[in-house]
């Protein structure tokens, strides 16, 4: 178990610190790697703590694929979407800037034998925090690639034990319109809210960050906790989470009520199926020039595509 102090911009680290320490944390096996998550960066497996000593000296490490292509921490914390801060990409950053993110709860409840209010500290002291190498693919056509701290959904939602009643996930970020001015704004209605089919909540892919790059969450990405399911667009990531609930009926999220005729539930990512008003084929990889293929379920079919057996993946979009 691994609590990740809360630590001031100033001092965030560079990628390439980042990259070294990383090797000296998994090292002391304060970080688990799991082995979903090798699948998933469809790459060679790094060392674990065990068979990193059996390396032979001077033998180059197996690199796996994602970790070549971390976006920059730059990156990640300064070109954002978070609609209750800005619709400006590069504004949320500042505006969220004094967000507070403790004390802070998140509710679960809803068909639930055990319905508890975790406080943040509870969820990182409970839950062994893990690091995932997830793609990230915005609905809007561009991606990147993020070094995630966090555990898995599966293991919050077991603790509640859900009844034979639940079927969904719903989840709701936090309202406070006097911290969060983009709540203010009466295009959308508040609070931001998505939602998973019980067993895409339950995958292993499906994670509740915590950190990023070895550093707790900034408010931009969502801090203190956020919903990060990696073969979906990126809107259903759902930030700074307050409340979550099993429910039977499949939730509407702000986005199906917004733009009905745009935003379905599932949100898979899916290059043979366009948003209206443009062509999910590829996508701009930020810090890249040239566009990249969108891959199915952004890379993650092969874990994930048997969720979705028999369905036709044109009309549940
Ligand atoms: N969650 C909330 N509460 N509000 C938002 O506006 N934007 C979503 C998602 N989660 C959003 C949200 C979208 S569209 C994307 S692409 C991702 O967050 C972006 O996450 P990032 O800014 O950490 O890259």
């Amino acid at each position: 178990m691994q609590k990740i102090p809360t630590i001031p911009s100033s001092e965030i680290t560079p990628e390439q610190i980042y990259l070294s320490r990383r090797k000296f944390m998994l090292g002391i096996g304060s970080l688990a790697l799991t082995s979903a998550v090798l699948a998933a960066c469809g790459g060679a497996a790094p060392a674990s703590p065990g068979n990193e000593a059996a390396t032979p000296a001077g033998t180059p490490e197996p690199t796996p694929d994602l970790r070549q292509e971390l976006t920059s921490f730059d990156s990640i914390t300064t070109y954002n979407n978070y609609y209750e801060f800005s619709t400006d990409k590069a504004g949320v950053a500042p505006l969220a800037a004094n967000f507070r993110t403790r004390p802070w709860t998140v509710e679960v409840g809803g068909l639930v034998a055990k319905p508890t209010t975790f406080g943040i500290e509870d969820l990182l002291r409970q839950f062994t925090q893990e690091e995932r190498i997830y793609r990230l693919r915005c609905v809007e056509a561009w991606s990147m690639v993020i070094p995630w701290q966090g555990f898995s959904l599966r293991k919050l939602l077991e603790a509640v034990e859900p009844t034979a009643a639940a079927k969904y996930v719903r989840f709701e970020t936090l309202l406070d319109p006097e911290q969060m001015p983009g709540q203010k704004v009466g295009w959308y209605v508040w609070p931001y809210v998505e939602g998973l089919r019980l067993d895409e909540a339950m995958h292993d892919l499906t994670i509740l960050a915590t950190g990023l790059y070895g550093k707790s969450l900034l408010p931009q990405n969502g801090a203190p906790l956020r919903v990060v399911v990696p073969w979906k667009y990126g809107f259903k990531s759902i930030k700074s989470i307050v409340k979550i609930d099993l429910v039977a009926e499949q939730p509407t999220s702000l986005w199906m009520a917004a733009a009905p005729n745009e935003y379905g539930f599932y949100a898979n990512v899916n290059p043979s199926v366009n948003h209206p008003r443009w062509s999910q084929a590829s996508e701009r990889r930020i810090g890249e020039l040239s566009r990249r293929k969108t891959l199915p379920f952004n890379g993650y079919a092969e874990q994930v595509a048997s969720l979705y057996a028999g369905m036709d993946l044109r009309r549940f979009y």
